[in-house]
């Protein structure tokens, strides 16, 4: 595929985006090796729309490859311990195994992220009733999340030393159930420390309620090489919110300490997965959220995983309350990735920035409503590197 070099720190645009993008074309200059934006088809949906894949490259030749349906980071390659370069995300080879069989890899997950129970939450005395599509309960916005919308994507040129582009999309008053027209945005920045940064931020013209993430699955080992029970995961959180049998936060704040859940020194995944606790049980393995130790607002470190097998790591760090950590408890093999093998259980991990499951419903936890005037803003932090060889 062509694309036109615009410069050090700055982006390279696709000749297929060239039409959208003509006026930063127009300050093209530069160098080779710089940080780059491409652009190609990725198929069209079901409805007919046509999707397409970027590709960031910054510096170093890391890349981030993510699709416009759902904003779904398809591919995060980044290099081990002897420099060989590695996809360290789940996904898959084409749009439709995204659209009929994705389980959230890699996507942009909204209006509300995680679970709201009885798909009910009142705002101002007012109930609002949204779809029920996990059991009894809405998970991750309901039949039609924002993981199943195509964005508009804008490619940034004028950021220094990273690539980077802009995604938005305008969620209907009323769709899937929630109140006032939300416009979002979202930023992914891919730099020269391969980081990837992703700043969320959203208005609204009516009260509402906003949580919103990004679902890779991530294997530090790369795609297809199987569990990653062997990683090592530390979490810096001394609670957690327990859960009934359908995933809803009991409104307890738990300690972690003496529980399968205390990561507050770093600890392999699998080591006590299959411990016998209850609430292990009820998630089928890790599937809840963690109380970040915070030191007021601003950026914090959320948790870091190592691979012993690749040296690669993986730091998470943001301004959000809350961290989910999923280890891919419902993969059963009926499902083909990208490296053209089955996932299986425990074959990637995700962590999701986020406010706590079902906050709605639980006045005791941080707020997710949304007012007109009031912008929703947040960022997360993910940056890879690996040990030396
Ligand atoms: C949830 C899981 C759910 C998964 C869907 C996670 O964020 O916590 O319960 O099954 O997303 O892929």
């Amino acid at each position: 595929m062509t694309s036109f070099n615009l410069g050090a720190g700055s982006a390279k645009i696709s000749r297929l985006g060239m039409a959208a993008f003509a006026a930063v074309a127009a300050i093209a200059v530069g160098s080779a090796d710089a940080a780059s934006v491409t652009k190609s088809p990725f198929g069209k949906t079901k409805d007919g729309i046509a999707v397409d894949q970027y590709t960031l490259t910054n510096d170093n030749g890391a890349s981030i490859k993510f699709i416009s349906y759902g904003g779904i980071i398809t591919e995060i390659n980044v290099p081990d311990r002897w420099g060989r370069m590695g996809n360290v995300v789940l996904g898959f080879k084409t749009l439709q195994d995204y659209e009929a069989k994705s389980p959230y890899f890699g996507a942009l997950v909204g209006r509300y992220a995680n679970r709201i129970a009885g798909g009910k939450f009142a705002i101002g005395g007012k109930e609002y009733t949204l779809a029920l599509n996990n059991g009894k309960n809405t998970l991750h916005g309901g039949n039609k999340g924002f993981d199943k919308n195509v964005w508009s994507v804008e490619t940034l040129p004028s950021i220094p030393e990273a690539a980077a582009a802009k995604l938005t999309y305008v969620s209907k008053d009323g769709e899937e159930g929630y109140p006032g027209t939300l416009t979002v945005a979202v930023t992914y920045t891919f730099n020269n420390d391969n980081e990837l940064i992703v700043g969320y931020e959203a208005t609204t013209n009516k009260p509402t309620i906003v949580n919103l993430t990004s679902h890779s699955y991530f294997n530090l080992g790369g795609d297809g090489s199987g569990s990653i029970y062997d990683e090592i995961l530390t979490i810096n959180a001394d609670k957690f919110t327990p859960v009934d049998a359908g995933g809803i936060p009991t409104g307890e704040l738990t300690d972690v300490a003496g529980t399968p859940f205390d990561f507050r020194q770093g600890t392999p995944i699998g080591a006590r997965i299959r411990s016998g606790d209850q609430q292990m049980v009820f998630g089928r393995g890790y599937d809840h959220n963690w109380v970040v130790n915070r030191q007021g607002g601003g950026m914090s470190f959320d948790a870091r995983a190592y691979d012993p097998g690749t040296g690669r790591s993986l730091e998470i760090w943001s301004d959000q309350p809350g961290l989910q950590f999923y280890t891919g408890n419902f993969m059963d093999s009926t499902t083909v990735g990208a490296a053209g093998k089955q996932y299986r259980q425990g074959d990637g991990y995700c962590l999701e920035t986020q406010h706590f499951p079902d906050s709605p419903n639980h006045p005791d936890f941080p707020t997710t409503l949304l007012k007109p005037g009031e912008t929703y803003k947040t960022t997360t932090i993910h940056k890879f590197a690996a040990d030396a060889s």
